[in-house]
């Protein structure tokens, strides 16, 4: 099929070269760390009174400037590689369906008919499928994968209404380095995705997304407000701890290799095989294909890494509101390069349901106890984010500054 994605440049770039020397990169950095017993820090603690997670107000701000206003990851391209596919996405606010033309480039609609508003997919998400039309199970009316009306049952009685071709309203969309990006607002800017990414599309350039085929997708609830879960993603202080049974016995407590690049970050943390490197000449260091985690503004952490040396396997976080205390995660894995066969489909999705239960029982647990904590805290109560949480600190700011509302901090 025909390119499709105009961030892709269809050189000869050796990815899985760079990949190495990206990781090569990231392990100077984590055996510095590791050697002198410290982290990447903040300049100090930022105390963040409780209102940042439970106030009205302020979750009403952030829904429309970040969850209605910024350019979204609605998924990857390789979940409606072929025409005719169509991606669900319902998680920001309206429903919305990303679909593949018959001309290869995707598009994003309402999942609304222009007849009566009726929804065209009736499924809730996580839902893709393929069509050549699309009927409404109203009184028929039918879309093309273009989203052209082609059928009107009845059409005399609509003769003379001269409100426009009654096609499906369009949705801004942007198909970039593998990522399908969606503006939740079909009044809302054509997406610019060059511009969203900035520095971070050659970070993120490197994990060949448009490769990636799905393999498991489902849906993880937090009784939380949607930043408290996210905060989860963004610290390595909590592994020893939380996940004293997993991850806390592979990887380094409190390491974290933190790079900004605009609004956008990557963090990365150490396992315990890094540490055998402290000392030791670079050359004789073994080669990795540690990718880390990767924070796409405003709600999207996408991992990229392997599960024994050589299987490798991508994971997608996307955490949207229900409410100011309710949290959704669309969670994703996906096989970098394809499915190889069924025995690495089988592991894909070991990975899936291990990762699901560690963050749906340890994560989400505490996020969900300590929201409900908030919401009866004493009035002056602020959270603290220490300064070796210097990847939430960025978060928060970032957020803060986009919808235009300062940080509640004793400060200010
Ligand atoms: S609402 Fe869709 S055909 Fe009537
Ligand atoms: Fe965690």
């Amino acid at each position: 099929m025909a390119e499709r994605d105009p961030g892709l440049d269809g050189g000869e770039i050796d990815w899985a070269a760079t990949r190495r020397e990206n990781a090569r990169a990231i392990d100077r950095r984590m055996v510095d760390l590791i050697a002198s017993k410290t982290t990447d820090m903040a300049d100090g603690p930022l105390p963040l009174h409780k209102s940042v997670y439970i106030d009205e107000p302020r979750f009403a701000a952030e829904r429309e400037k970040l969850f209605l206003s910024e350019p979204l990851v609605a998924g990857l391209s390789g979940d409606i590689p072929e025409p005719g596919d169509i991606l669900l996405f319902d998680a920001a606010g309206p429903s919305i369906l990303v679909m593949r033309g018959r001309d290869g480039s995707a598009r994003a609609f309402l999942n609304m008919c222009t007849h009566r508003g009726a929804r065209l997919v009736e499924e809730s998400e996580p839902w893709s499928g393929n069509a050549k039309r699309l009927a409404c199970p109203f009184h028929a009316w039918t879309f093309d994968n273009q989203g052209a009306l082609i059928g009107q049952p009845g059409k005399a009685g609509f003769a003379g209404c001269d409100i426009g071709a009654r096609d499906l309203v369009e949705v801004p969309c942007a198909e970039h380095l593998g990522l399908l990006l969606v503006r939740a607002d079909p009044d809302g800017d054509p997406i610019d995705a060059a511009a969203h990414l900035g520095d971070f599309a050659p970070v993120l350039e490197q994990l060949e997304l448009h490769r990636a085929v799905p393999v498991k997708r489902g849906i993880l609830k937090a009784d939380s407000n949607w930043k408290f879960a996210l905060d989860t993603y963004g610290e390595g202080y909590h592994f020893k701890t939380l996940h004293a049974s997993t991850i806390g016995q592979t990887h380094y407590n409190d390491i974290c290799v933190f790079e900004p690049v605009g609004r956008h970050h990557r963090v990365g943390f150490p396992d315990l095989s890094v540490g055998k490197n402290v000392g030791k000449d670079e050359a004789d260091w073994p080669e990795t294909d540690y990718g880390g985690v990767h924070f796409l503004f405003p709600n999207t952490v996408i991992f990229f890494g392997s599960l024994t040396p050589g299987v490798f396997f991508t994971q997608v976080f996307r955490l949207f509101p229900d409410g100011v205390g309710k949290t959704r995660c669309q969670f994703a894995v996906y096989a970098p390069f394809g499915i190889i066969d069924e025995e690495y489909r089988a592991t894909c999705e070991t990975a899936y349901d291990a990762t699901a239960k560690v963050v749906q029982t340890e994560d989400y647990r505490v996020a969900a106890a300590g929201y409900a904590n908030l919401l009866t805290a004493p009035d002056d109560f602020h959270v603290v984010l220490g300064a070796n949480e210097i990847a939430l600190q960025a978060v928060h700011r970032h957020i803060a500054e986009t919808i235009g509302m300062p940080l509640p901090t004793e400060r200010s």
